[in-house]
Formats: C-alpha cells, sequence, structure tokens
C-alpha cells in the first residue's frame, strides 16, 4: 500500500509526501538534506529564500544521493558522514510537477570556504522553533508539513535513544 500524506505549501501549491521508496519517480531531479551536527541542526542562509536545509538540482551522472552530498558541501562546507534517504515528495505547481528526495544526514566536518555559490554559508540551530510556519526569515521550504513530518521520522528513526 502506497501511503502518502497530501497539503498545501506556502504558495498554495499542493504538495504530496511518502516515505515509500522512490513512490513519484526514479530519477528525482531534486535533493533536500536535513542536516545534523552534533547536536545543532545545520541549515544555509539563502539570499532571496532565508533559512533551510540544504539542497538543490541533481546534474547530469549524478544519482539524488550524490547531488545531496555534493549540496551540502557547496551551501555549507560540511562533509557528509552517514546519509540516509528519508522520503519522496511532489509540488505540483502553476508551471509544473517537481520531485524532491529528502534524507537525512549526519554531518563530521565543517571546512571554511571562500565562496558558498548560490548562498550564503552554514547557519547552526539548537532547536527548530515550534512556529517556524509563521517566521518570514526562514525559506518557504521550511514552512510546510514537509518539515514536520520528515522531522518526526527522522527522530523516531535515527534520534530516539
Ligand atoms: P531555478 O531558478 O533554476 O532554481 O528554478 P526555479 O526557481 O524554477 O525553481 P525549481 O525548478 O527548483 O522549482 C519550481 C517551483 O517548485 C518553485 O518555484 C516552487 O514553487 C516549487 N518548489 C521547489 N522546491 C520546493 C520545495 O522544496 N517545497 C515546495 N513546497 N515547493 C518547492
Amino acid at each position: 500500500m502506497n501511503q502518502s500524506i497530501t497539503f498545501d505549501d506556502y504558495y498554495q501549491n499542493r504538495v504530496t509526501l511518502s516515505f515509500e521508496d522512490h513512490p513519484f519517480s526514479s530519477e528525482p531531479k531534486h535533493v533536500w538534506v536535513i542536516c545534523k551536527f552534533h547536536t545543532q541542526w545545520l541549515l544555509t542562509q539563502h539570499p532571496r529564500r532565508g533559512l533551510e536545509f540544504p539542497g538543490g538540482k541533481v546534474e547530469d551522472g549524478e544519482t539524488p544521493e550524490m547531488a545531496a552530498i555534493r549540496e551540502v558541501d557547496e551551501e555549507t562546507g560540511a562533509k557528509v558522514l552517514d546519509i540516509h534517504y528519508i522520503g519522496q515528495y511532489k509540488v505540483e505547481g502553476k508551471n509544473g510537477t517537481i520531485v524532491k528526495n529528502v534524507y537525512f544526514a549526519t554531518i563530521s566536518d565543517i571546512r571554511l570556504k571562500m565562496d558558498y555559490l548560490e548562498t550564503e554559508g552554514p547557519y547552526f540551530i539548537e532547536n527548530i522553533p515550534q512556529h517556524i510556519k509563521k517566521l518570514s526569515h526562514y525559506s518557504f521550504m521550511m514552512r510546510d508539513d514537509v518539515l514536520t513530518y520528515c522531522l518526526k521520522r527522522i527522530k523516531k528513526l535515527y534520534l530516539s535513544s
């Protein structure tokens, strides 16, 4: 049975999230990586969208997992120690549908870089704010139910002690 969750995002686009193995596409073009560095969450500061977990597009010749590791490095300088597939979601927008894999990564170390390409580099937080949907300095990607459900799953699978 393919169990999925459907809701509207910040822009009223329809989002469908599933924790099955690649339910919407075997070759997703986008990745998003929820990163943990010791006790802290590792985000990046996007110049327009605000604070968000790193991510981006899968390039030609890459697997989605390779893209996830590369994007974390490019946007934060962080080296991925472990990476786990969490789920996949699709966003049905006015200009088409995108499919994105979500990963959970633990970080071994972070190296200072001269250039973070599309972002302004790493940003650490101890806790993800409870009312994040109301906080305009967070990216729209952080302000829908994808984050809520994925965090719940990550805590259950990887962070329960
Ligand atoms: P670039 O400028 O090349 O980065 O592409 P783009 O701005 O057209 O965006 P992209 O192809 O990454 O995504 C297209 C649209 O999908 C965006 O404008 C968003 O509305 C939506 N989208 C992309 N990623 C997410 C996401 O993680 N969550 C949600 N809810 N919507 C997303």
